[in-house]
């Protein structure tokens, strides 16, 4: 993966730092994040739209991975950035990131988080329900601020994913219908209304997607809405925001295709049914979080304990779990892992991966095959650097791991390790303490 190999001492390298060091100065679970690989697909990404000569915009979705150093390094490289919050925007303003590329997500916007992204001048609100489109008009009117806006919509596809991580499909939380008239009505109502400014329509039909036939399928629909509101509404898409949900390779079962392919492949579809809706290219967004972050991301934990159930496994504990990484629990997620102090040792079993929480669906690896690991020994799973973190909780009250990034041969701590009076830090007593 990435940057990685092995030393002299024959232990894992990320980056070019070792990673049993890391582990010792650091602790574990510990994040790490080989930002080379980050930068390779930021520029994959960029890179491939130029080629083609369309016009993009690339933004991070931040949901996979936010922190300041994160956001510096999206800035640095020139992507711009999707939010979902105001915490994940207030993370975006505190690392520097510019406002103008900031484009604001979520299906259930405050008017405090309105006013925050007014207030510091985001580049674009990508309104998703009617709810919200009033909210908005009149918090620009009372603040005397246009809002550049993308409608969200759900073009009624089903896109081949774990059912939880679908979003383009008719039944869903997010958007306006397109195919039942809301998104037609959304945009009367928004055309109508002089603070708001439609820049184009916006869909998001899944996660973790090995084939192009979803994101195309839903260009399709959407375009086809495109020419018949050309018609009756004089109505231009300067932006086509075709969401985020490339898949990546987590384990040898996986088989997605390049980053820059699902793009050109997408391209090459949205340009025919432009020209064939006698309708000109509009700007093309995507959304990429996974593809960006995910195989960039290493867990370090320490083994302990370990446990044989007779004829059925052996079940191998680590010093994390669903605290720090909770898709395996919650998705069925797979991932592969090695022992980093020892990666080239040859496998000699197969050991079911368990976390330190008290409950049993707290696993990471079912049946992962394995040199003897031995309690102190150091293992690496892989491709954990997107909803990872993100996603990490304080269940049972363990704190959340420290988060290092590694690149040429340097390491630097990005997020501190938690600690148990971070804990408490919000917690107030109900009577003086004795
Ligand atoms: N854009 C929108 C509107 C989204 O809802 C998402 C993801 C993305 C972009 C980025 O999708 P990506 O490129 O990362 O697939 N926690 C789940 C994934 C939830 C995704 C939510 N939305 C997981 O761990 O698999």
């Amino acid at each position: 993966y990435g940057t990685s190999g092995t030393n002299e001492k024959g232990h894992l390298t990320i980056g070019g730092v070792d990673t049993i060091e890391l582990a010792k100065e650091y602790g574990t679970p510990l994040y790490i994040y080989d930002i080379a690989l980050i930068r390779e697909r930021a520029k994959g990404f960029k890179e491939t739209f130029e080629k083609l000569g369309v016009t993009s915009q690339v933004a991070y979705a931040s949901k996979a991975f936010s922190s300041i150093a994160m956001i510096q390094v999206i800035e640095e490289e020139g992507l711009s950035l999707d939010v979902v919050s105001g915490g994940e925007l207030y993370t975006a303003i505190q690392a520097g990131f510019d406002p103008e590329r900031i484009h604001f997500h979520g299906n259930n916007k405050s008017k405090e988080e309105i006013n925050m992204a007014l207030d510091y001048g985001i580049g674009c609100f990508v309104v998703d329900n009617f709810h919200e489109l009033e909210i908005l008009s009149e918090a620009c009117r009372s603040k005397n601020i246009p809002a550049s806006i993308l409608l969200r919509v759900t073009p009624g596809i089903e896109a081949h994913t774990h059912d939880y991580i679908l979003t383009g499909q008719e039944d869903s939380k997010f958007g306006f219908d397109l195919q039942n008239g809301q998104a037609e009505e959304a945009l009367k109502l928004a055309l109508a209304k002089n603070e708001l400014k439609v820049l184009g329509l916006h869909c998001h039909i899944g996660s973790q997607i090995f084939e192009t036939t979803g994101f195309k399928k839903a260009a399709e629909k959407m375009i086809e809405k495109l020419a018949v509101w050309k018609q009756n509404y004089d109505f231009t898409s300067q932006v086509l925001n075709l969401g985020g949900g490339f898949g990546i390779r987590y384990t040898k079962e996986d088989t997605p295709i390049a980053p820059s392919e699902y793009v050109k492949d997408i391209i090459s579809e949205v340009k025919t049914l432009m020209k064939n809706a006698s309708l000109s290219m509009p700007e093309i967004w995507i959304e990429p979080g996974r593809s960006l972050v995910g195989d960039a991301g290493t867990t370090l934990y320490t083994v302990g304990s370990s446990k044989v159930v007779p004829d059925i496994r052996k079940y191998l504990a680590v010093d994390g779990g669903m605290s720090d990484n909770i898709r395996p629990a919650l998705y069925d997620a797979r991932y592969e892992a090695a022992i980093a102090n020892r990666p080239e040792a040859d496998c000699e079993e197969t050991v079911a991966v368990a976390g330190k929480c008290c409950e049993s669906g707290d696993m990471l690896i079912w049946d992962l095959p394995i040199a003897k690991a031995q309690p102190g020994d150091v293992l690496a799973v892989f491709c954990t650097g997107a909803y990872g973190y993100a996603m990490a909780n304080n269940y049972n009250r363990i704190t959340r791991p420290a988060v290092v990034f590694v690149e040429n041969g340097a390491a630097a701590l990005v997020i501190k390790r938690e600690s148990y009076e971070d804990l408490v830090r919000h917690d107030l007593p109900l009577y003086a303490h004795k």
